[in-house]
């Protein structure tokens, strides 16, 4: 994981020492996407807050205790001197002066990136949003306006700013996913779901051609595994049933899985596909 914000930050003329960022930018310019470029443990996004506070990121009605937890975690890192970067629009002047304000009583540096994406793709990608999502036209027309230049925000009391289009944000993004740790559930969660992931251990250890885990909640269990023959097409799920082969053959029986909705039907007795027995046929033949 990342602990220096210079090795985290390399193709960017950012400060070493940590620092706290302000994306500015109308509804829609693409700020997220902007902060997807940087640790998402730097992140507060307003949206986020709104949406846990009522269910929709765009519900105005919940600004009020969005900015509140917004303001209690901005000051809690800026205590810790922990970089920071600030996903919501940033369009408003006395929002920003908020910002520079508690930024300089807890000495840390701060940067402005403005997202300055024109106001007709701002509008037409409201459109491609979730309704919850999305920001109301007369609203990112007036936050677009608002967009102040780079020296308009050095002027204010920013000690860097930037044009995002002018960063290598991509450059940033890849070298961080190039650098990150190999997720082991990745194949977990893209099969089953992020939740059924964050339920799952692989077993120690894999043996040749397979790998076994185990989705478990409190005292109830399902193992699978990842048959791996060496035939790219034929990489395959099996989950196990809850019943040996026959009374003759005590090998466990495992059941292909391509999804969620078919371990939760062996979970319930079933078997999705036709179930296949390691003690009469280690190659992996019918019996059921
Ligand atoms: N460079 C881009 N190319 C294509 N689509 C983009 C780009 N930047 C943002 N988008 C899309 O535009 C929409 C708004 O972007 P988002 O980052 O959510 O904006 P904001 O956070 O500023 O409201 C999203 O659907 C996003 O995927
Ligand atoms: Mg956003």
């Amino acid at each position: 994981m990342h602990t220096q914000s210079e090795s985290a930050l390399a193709p960017l003329p950012l400060p070493d020492a940590p620092f706290l960022a302000a994306l500015v930018g109308a509804g829609g310019s693409g700020k997220s996407r902007v902060a997807r470029a940087f640790p998402p443990d730097w992140r507060l996004e307003l949206d986020s807050f709104r949406q846990q506070a009522s269910g929709s990121p765009g519900d105005q009605t919940a600004t009020p205790t969005a900015v509140t937890v917004f303001r209690e975690l901005l000051e809690a890192r800026l205590i810790r001197k922990m970089p920071t970067l600030v996903d919501s629009t940033n369009s408003e002047r006395g929002v920003r002066a908020y910002l520079l304000q508690r930024a300089r009583h807890w000495r840390m540096p701060t940067v402005a990136i403005v997202v300055r994406t024109s106001l007709d793709e701002c509008l037409a990608r409201q459109g491609a949003r979730p309704p919850a999502k999305q920001v109301p036209p007369d609203a990112v027309t007036r936050q677009r306006a608002d967009v102040p230049t780079t020296g308009q925000l050095i002027e204010e009391g920013f000690d860097a700013a930037y044009y995002a289009d002018e960063l290598d944000l991509l450059g940033l993004l890849l070298r961080r996913s190039a650098t990150a740790d190999p997720d082991p559930l990745n194949d977990v969660r893209h099969t089953f779901g992020e939740d059924l992931a964050g339920v799952f251990t692989w077993h120690n250890g894999r043996e040749h051609g397979f790998a076994t885990g185990t989705f478990a909640v409190a005292d109830r269990e399902i193992t699978v595994r990842w048959m791996d023959d060496g035939d790219p097409y034929d990489h395959h799920w099996q989950a196990q049933l809850n019943q040996a082969c026959t009374d003759g053959c005590p090998g466990p029986l495992w059941v292909k899985v391509n999804d969620a909705a078919d371990v939760h039907s062996v979970y319930l007795g079933g078997a999705p596909d036709e179930p296949w027995c390691d003690g009469c046929d280690s190659h992996g033949l019918a019996v059921g």
